[in-house]
């Protein structure tokens, strides 16, 4: 395709070069917008950036290069009012123009068209897979489009798109992906916008980051927030991967899981059981000496066994200090019938007092059980019933974890938190999950007492324990998208903190420790023969 002419010149080395390309709608209209090429090619795709409200300029072509530099994409920045309104100051003119294509999708979508049009046929430059990607208003853009039933790209993001009254396609069958700020758009709004999506067959993620306003990834914005910004890139980026073919995702269940068995009480004397495994190396620290964050994982509703077991093996893998807790005692982990799973979580769920008592005793014991980690840093998961477990925890002002993480958890009915909430909240939970429960009622809970903020993302067409691999509501996108969605937050968090732990750093590993990372390998090698 023509466009790509335009790249006479190898750019000097790293250096990306923006190169303008002239083109026209198909009613002739006159564009211009800004390609950026990657410096390895053939790329694995083309990304398209929709303009937001003041046109395509610095900022679009900046993410451009973002784009070809970190993501390795062809990337071009659209334009969508025209090769002589690329940067439009006055704010009356910026209202005007955008209230022009948000009130004439047509009108908008055939721009936009014009652009993936473009890209469209890679040539030797990319392998023709196409994203759209577009901020503000171009995210309305984006969802205008992916909503349109046109149906000729591979992925669309919008990034804090402004939601209009949308009309669907019944054909739409995009993949699409929103990214949203808890304080732009509202709860009922995002509602409102799941119940659109679902009237077609799209296949939508929808991420809401707390705290954070309108235009939260614009760099000069007052309403630019870090932390949404890194995080939606991240998500963006997978999102892509994923659509473009070029990362394969599993459900990465371990063949064997690696655990010892830690026997241990609470405060009225319940005898309980956990399962620790821990990362191959030093136990406490990572190589910068900094304390290795601890995670402790509850059960689901038919209480801690291998599948926990398996978790907390890959934690592990992870670099994390991994417990399997236990919250109904070392004589109620398998095997249990259907009638004692519902009496034994909702005895739990409908007291809280008794159902944090039982976590705090896991974290409790992982604190005294493992050598030096008296004080590192805590986050807590939980699936199904733990992932209620863990809300409930944060909700209870209990203040040791840094960050909850729910997997598809039961949360209606949900005690009103009083005290503070200091955990970091992710809401991890499938589109079709009646256990999820008010959107509305649970980011008002959690805005009101929140301290840390919060992140819930819903997976369009996925049940209650879409992570269970095996079971017939097992969703491997969405299990592989929450996995790594922990992960980075984990990651954002435990990383970007100095955390140490109160003892200081021993010089060499402990006789203790030694001991227990070769009984964690023979304990490997074992359930490796028995398989
Ligand atoms: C946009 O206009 C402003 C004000 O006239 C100017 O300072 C800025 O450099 C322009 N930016 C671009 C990308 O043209
Ligand atoms: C649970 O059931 C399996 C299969 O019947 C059996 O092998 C296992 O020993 C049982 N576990 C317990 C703790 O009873
Ligand atoms: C909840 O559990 C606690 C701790 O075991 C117990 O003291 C309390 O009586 C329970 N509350 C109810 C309403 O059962
Ligand atoms: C969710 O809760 C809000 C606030 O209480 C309420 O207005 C709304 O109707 C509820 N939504 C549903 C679907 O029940």
């Amino acid at each position: 395709m023509a466009i790509f002419m335009f790249f006479t010149a190898s750019p000097a080395a790293a250096e990306i070069v923006l190169s303008p390309v002239d083109y026209v709608d198909d009613s002739g209209y006159k564009l211009q917008g800004f390609l950026a090429r990657p410096e390895a090619m053939p790329a694995a795709g083309a990304v398209v950036i929709l303009p937001d409200w003041d046109g395509v300029n610095d900022y679009e072509k900046e993410r451009a290069v973002m784009v070809a530099t970190e993501l390795g994409y062809v990337a071009f920045a659209a334009d969508i009012y025209g090769a002589d309104l690329h940067n439009v100051t006055d704010f009356s003119e910026k209202i005007r123009l955008s209230t022009m294509y948000r009130s004439n999708p047509t009108l908008f979508v055939s721009r936009i068209q014009a652009a993936v049009e473009l890209m469209s046929d890679g040539g030797e430059f990319h392998n023709g897979k196409v994203g759209v990607v577009g901020y503000c208003l171009g995210g309305t853009g984006a969802l205008l489009y992916a909503l349109s039933g046109i149906d000729d790209v591979d992925a669309v993001v919008s990034v804090h798109g402004g939601l209009l009254d949308f009309n669907v396609d019944s054909s739409a069958q995009q993949k699409l992906l929103v990214l949203s700020g808890g304080e732009d758009d509202t709860a009922t709004q995002i509602s409102d916008l799941e119940a659109k999506l679902d009237s077609a067959p799209t296949t939508w993620e929808i991420t809401r980051y707390s705290g954070v306003e309108h235009g939260f990834t614009a760099f000069k914005s007052q309403a630019y927030d870090a932390w949404a910004d890194t995080r939606s890139w991240r998500s963006m980026s997978s999102f892509l991967e994923e659509a473009f073919g070029t990362k394969e995702f599993d459900g990465g269940k371990p063949d064997t899981f690696n655990t010892q068995l830690i026997d241990y009480e609470d405060v009225e004397g319940t005898k309980l059981r956990g399962y620790l495994s821990l990362p191959t190396k030093d136990i406490a620290y990572n190589d910068a000496g900094e304390a290795t964050p601890v995670v402790v994982i509850f059960p689901d509703w038919d209480g801690v066994n291998e599948y926990e077991k398996l978790r907390a093996t890959m934690l592990a893998d992870a670099g994390y200090i991994a417990f399997a807790a236990d919250i109904y005692g070392s004589d109620l982990q398998e095997n249990l019938t259907f009638t004692q799973n519902m009496q034994l979580s909702s005895l739990y769920r409908t007291n809280q007092t008794l159902f944090v008592q039982r976590m705090q005793a896991a974290i409790d014991t992982v604190r005294s059980t493992v050598e030096d980690a008296k004080c590192n840093p805590i986050a807590i998961i939980g699936y199904c019933f733990g992932g209620t477990g863990v809300v409930q925890y944060a909700f209870s002002g209990a203040s040791d974890a840094a960050v909850a993480v729910a997997f598809h958890g039961g949360l209606t009915d949900l005690p009103v938190p009083q005290p503070t909430i200091h955990a970091r909240v992710l809401v991890l939970s499938g589109g079709m999950d009646d256990a999820h429960g008010n959107q509305t009622e649970l980011e008002e809970a959690l805005n009101d007492r929140g301290e840390s903020g919060w992140e819930i993302t819903r997976y369009a067409g996925v049940e209650h324990g879409f992570t269970k691999w095996g079971a017939q509501k097992y969703d491997l996108l969405a299990d592989a998208r929450s996995w790594e969605a922990m992960l980075t937050v984990f990651d954002k968090i435990f990383g970007g903190m100095k955390w140490k732990s109160c003892t200081p750093k021993p010089s060499a590993a402990s006789s203790m420790s030694q001991s227990i990372i070769i009984l964690s390998a023979i304990f490997r090698l074992i359930y490796g023969l028995l398989e």
